[in-house]
């Protein structure tokens, strides 16, 4: 019988620059549900992920940390795969985009591109900032708006009257970097062009979407499309283009390529052939996104992919995005959760039970209420369901002996009902409508707790005579949990398996639903789920206000999912650059460990203020001039008049600089180095504050 479906299943792949947070998981968490219900029908089916570590986000951050982009990208591989994991999303291979298969299928793709002629050259103006050393991205430059004068818009749309525009055409632009004014110069760039395929992808486009995804792509198609600009200018963490030296693959050339190779890492490491995964006809391919990377994935995606005559995806399932409490995520309020701080404080099953009751398979919006979230998973995933384990393994094992009994006439019945909601509920997981599955699961589990309640075990477990008839209500009802276990194994799958465990089975398949288990011994008991109190989800709300900003937080909460038009496919939104965390207000969490080497790069040296004064028009900024001895003086700009309402109390006192800083251009001048000085005096573990950073911006070193 050949019924066994080939399939390899995506999903987007995390940016490295920030921390995995609530909104990710929605669509980890839900295709992680679609692959492990498939792995449980007997499919051989493999899902690949990656992080996508090019372009510029990731170089900023690594030179504003003092590192490598290769060790920014290594630390970020580890701790997203290790919260994927705590999360129970089990990936046949969690790859990096920075790997020697991908730059190999790259430059294979693009010479493919370029053969068949779709690879044009175009010269434009763009902003370049001389102080940065680099080609801004457009979400690297403010400015005010060539439309409506909004002031302080990004390089690419204006937030206040929607228009998009080129960076270039921006009013007074800044870096938002650095600070300083970029100049406009003259690049050459490379495009993919999409007008040749014009046809082609205005029919793959409704055959591999859904008609609303299809029918907004479409409306790009009443006109000529234009080219998609792919490359990049030095300096750029990515892979070079070959015969275009200084220009590299623009980071969403080779992120969707990621996945092929991430594929290709798997099939090596499995004895299998690319071929038959990926250019096999036979085998299905699928890619789980959020609404916002649709036009990468439905546009440029299949354009680059047929135009280098590899296979195209067979379906692209796209969600919606995550809101919280009805509203989006937000930093302040402390809903913009990080999935190490959720896991601080609350079990994974449970937002997996949750999010699993909230997914219909659609692109609508979905939302995480939190009081909502402890009452359902209190009273359905614990009260209903895991209730009938704990109450019925826990009696039969105390006072029966640990063993199974017949099933009696009614209670034959039952089982068979919930035996017979299987084919209903394959098809909800098969269309991804998750949310019925716990619908369909608590109409049984409502059926078994009236039945246990009516039979009342526990009154007849007292009674000697009636002890075969107690045995018989536990044999039902723990064949019933038996079954709901095995519906709910791709949400809830350690919890699955230690059903399986009670009952002595290896974990469950969907062939499993066909038997029950009677005369049979059950092992011991052990803890499924628990109760969650609001208490857990206030502490966490508690522990996501206090985190400072993490760049890969502020760049889902700056993207509004809008999207731009084919031709504008400049830096996302999701390039946004950190802003600076407001240090000065509370006393910082200890930052993570440092190794020696890290610290003994900064060079520590005493000066003594020799004149400390207001900077005109600023509120926050003092200059200080230092006399560094040896090193002459040292003009440094700090933030710290707040704290020091009157400067001239600091002059001829000794502090503590960072001498080796890069110099920093100020709007007000250049900044030569960074005291430390105490941020609470008098308070022991105060913290050392950079005071020449504090409430300047990003450190541009
Ligand atoms: N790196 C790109 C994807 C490249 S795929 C070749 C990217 N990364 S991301 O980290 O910003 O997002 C990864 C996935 O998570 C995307 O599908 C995105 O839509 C999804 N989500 C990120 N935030 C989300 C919510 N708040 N809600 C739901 N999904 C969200 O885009
Ligand atoms: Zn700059």
């Amino acid at each position: 019988m050949s019924d066994k479906r080939r399939i390899v299943v995506t999903s987007a792949l995390p940016y490295a620059n920030g921390d995995i947070h609530l909104g990710h998981l929605v669509e980890y968490i839900q295709t992680d549900f679609w692959v492990r219900f498939q792995k449980m029908r007997g499919h051989e089916c493999v899902y690949v992920c990656a992080d996508d570590t090019h372009g510029t986000p990731v170089m900023i951050r690594a030179r504003a940390e003092g590192i490598t982009p290769e060790q920014l990208i290594a630390r970020s591989h580890e701790a997203h795969l290790k919260d994927f994991t705590d999360f129970e999303v089990a990936f046949d291979n969690y790859y990096t985009t920075n790997s020697p298969e991908n730059k190999e299928l790259s430059e294979r793709i693009f010479a493919a591109a370029e053969k068949g002629g779709c690879i044009t050259a175009k010269s434009s103006p763009q902003l370049y900032c001389a102080h940065c050393g680099m080609f801004l991205p457009d979400r690297y430059v403010k400015g005010t708006c060539p439309k409506c004068g909004s002031e302080n818009q990004y390089g690419d749309s204006c937030d206040k009257c929607g228009a998009t525009y080129g960076a270039e055409e921006l009013g007074h632009p800044v870096c938002t970097t650095c600070g300083a004014t970029p100049e406009v110069r003259d690049s050459e760039h490379l495009y993919f062009e999409l007008e040749p395929q014009h046809e082609y992808l205005e029919k793959w486009i409704p055959a591999h979407t859904t008609s609303d995804i299809s029918n907004k792509l479409l409306e790009w198609f009443k006109e000529p499309l234009r080219g998609w600009c792919i490359s990049r200018d030095a300096p750029y963490f990515g892979f070079e283009i070959p015969g275009h030296p200084g220009k590299f693959f623009y980071v969403w050339v080779d992120a969707p390529i990621g996945y092929i190779a991430s594929l290709s890492n798997w099939c090596a490491a499995h004895g299998e052939k690319l071929e038959d995964w990926w250019d096999n006809p036979d085998a299905e391919l699928y890619h789980f996104i959020g609404k916002d990377i649709i036009r990468f994935h439905c546009l440029f995606w299949p354009g680059m992919l047929h135009s280098a005559g590899f296979k195209t995806p067979t379906k692209v399932f796209v969600h919606g995005f995550l809101t919280v409490n009805g509203e989006k995520m937000s930093k302040s309020k402390g809903t913009f959760v990080n999935a190490r701080t959720y896991l601080d404080h609350l079990p994974a099953s449970a937002l997996r039970y949750y999010y699993a009751c909230k997914l219909g398979g659609t692109t609508d919006d979905m939302d995480l209420n939190l009081q909502d979230f402890v009452t359902r998973v209190n009273s359905d995933m614990v009260g209903k369901i895991t209730n009938l384990a704990s109450r019925g393994a826990q009696m039969l094992n105390k006072s029966l002996g640990g063993r199974l009994g017949a099933l009696d006439e009614e209670g034959r019945k039952l089982v068979e009902f919930a035996q017979s909601r299987a084919d209903a509920i394959a098809a909800h997981y098969e269309a991804r409508r998750f949310s019925q599955v716990p619908v369909e699961v608590a109409k049984i589990a409502d059926a078994a707790n009236e039945y246990f309640d009516r039979r009342e075990p526990w009154k007849t477990v007292k009674v000697p005579e009636s002890a075969e008839m107690t045995r018989t209500t536990l044999t039902t009802v723990l064949n019933v949990f038996r079954i709901l276990a095995i519906y709910l194994r791709p949400i809830l799958p350690s919890y699955a398996d230690k059903a399986a465990a009670l009952f002595g089975e290896q974990p469950y398949t969907w062939a499993d639903l066909a038997k029950t288990l009677e005369n049979a011994p059950i092992g011991a008991y052990t803890y499924l789920a628990t109760r969650i109190d609001a208490k857990q989800v206030e502490a966490m709300v508690e522990k996501a206000k206090a985190k400072p900003a993490e760049s890969g937080e502020v760049a889902h909460e700056s993207r509004a999912s809008k999207n731009k038009g084919a031709s504008r496919a400049g830096a996302t939104a999701a390039e946004t650059a950190a802003p600076h965390a407001d240090a000065q207000e509370r006393v910082p969490p200890l930052k993570s460990e440092i190794a020696f080497p890290d610290f003994e790069k900064l060079d520590l040296r005493v000066g003594t203020v020799v004149s400390c004064e207001i900077v005109p028009k600023s509120s926050k900024l003092l200059k200080i001039v230092l006399d560094a001895g040896a090193l002459g003086t040292r003009t440094i700009f700090s933030g710290i008049r707040g704290a020091y309402p009157d400067p001239a109390a600091l002059v001829g006192k000794e502090v503590v600089f960072v001498a080796n800083l890069a110099p920093r251009k100020m709007s007000v001048g250049v900044s030569e180095g960074m005291i430390l000085f105490a941020g609470e005096p008098g308070v022991s573990g105060g913290v050392l504050t950079p005071l020449a950073t504090a409430g300047a911006g990003t450190p541009c070193t």
